[in-house]
């Protein structure tokens, strides 16, 4: 951390990007900096949470998020519990009110909170006195995923501010597109939504977002292509006639690619679908830095555990 720079993060919770200042941004990026050097060290273990508790509260499924926030939480020195859906009462019909006060009955500091309905992070903070940090909640915001996009797109283009980011594919289910695009208008990036017109509503556009239905168009001079995932668990009706044309018109080929930048980076917030929404070689490729991402989200959410948890006093406003 600079320390010239005065960190400003004044949220008792991170329930979205929507919410967030520029300047707190900019300081859980800047704070992901110290935490990211803790995990280049032999022994990646720093005292400064130590006796504070954290529950990993995921009722969907995650490899990435559940992963990191444990690393991040360890690397902290805090104590992490991960709730087992499947193994705990509310598959006996406990509700997810009961099951918060319960688990904060036994005194813990933090939830983190992965939910298929958008907004439960934001009711779970409306009655418990535990930080919440959202982890994916529905189809509206991912925030520390875009955190660790946007510190991974600093990284290897030094800047945000006039970056063209073109976000492609299942647009209307995508947490990850939606937190993506407030985050990136925030720093000043010009953003590029294209996908099906059935996946891509043009209210988006009422929120900075340049809507682009055609995929090669829309990669013309781009810095940053962003693939997503085609949500078929949330997809609830035949949003295009079949997956081989799905791939036809939205997969990034290495042919379709070349529309971009020379030295344009592909991103992938996982779980990829190989050769429907990304070629597989493509996915491996130097141009790709998907497991960058995967890196970057430890820091990022050390840094995010850090500033909620780090027993600063701050004005909180939610
Ligand atoms: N990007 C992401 O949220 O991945 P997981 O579902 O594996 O956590």
């Amino acid at each position: 951390m600079n320390p010239e720079t005065p960190l400003t993060f004044r949220h008792y919770h991170l329930l979205g990007i929507e919410d967030l200042e520029t300047s707190e941004i900019l300081t859980i990026l800047e704070t992901a900096d110290s935490m990211a050097e803790i995990s280049r060290r032999d022994i990646k273990k720093v005292p400064t949470l130590r006796g504070k508790t954290v529950v990993n509260l995921f009722f969907e499924p995650s490899t990435r998020t559940r992963s990191s926030f444990e690393l991040a939480a360890k690397r902290l020195s805090a104590d992490i519990i991960n709730f087992s859906l499947s193994a705990s009462s509310v598959v006996k019909g406990e509700t997810l009110k009961d099951t918060v006060r319960n688990l904060e009955a036994m005194a813990i500091d933090a939830l983190v909170v992965r939910h298929s309905s958008s907004g439960a992070p934001h009711y779970i903070a409306s009655f418990c006195r535990s930080h919440v940090i959202n982890a994916g909640d529905g189809t509206h915001e991912h925030p520390t995923q875009a955190l660790l996009d946007a510190y991974t797109i600093k990284q290897y283009k030094k800047r945000i501010k006039g970056l063209k980011v073109v976000i492609v594919g299942d647009i209307l289910h995508s947490r990850v597109a939606r937190s993506n695009l407030f985050l990136l208008r925030k720093l000043g990036a010009e953003v590029v939504l294209c996908g099906p017109p059935t996946l891509l509503p043009l209210e988006f556009s009422k929120l900075g977002a340049k809507i682009e239905f055609n995929l090669d168009k829309a990669l013309v001079g781009a810095d940053v292509v962003m693939m997503l995932r085609l949500q078929r668990e949330r997809q609830k009706a035949n949003y295009f006639p079949s997956i081989r044309e799905y791939r036809q018109l939205y997969c990034l080929t290495q042919e379709r690619f070349k529309l971009a930048k020379k030295d344009a980076i592909i991103m992938h917030p996982g779980p990829i679908n190989r050769g429907i929404e990304i070629d597989s070689a493509l996915a491996d490729s130097v141009q790709s830095v998907i497991l960058r991402q995967v890196e970057n989200g430890v820091a990022i959410r050390m840094a995010v555990l850090y500033l909620l948890l780090g027993g600063k006093e701050r004005e909180s406003s939610d």
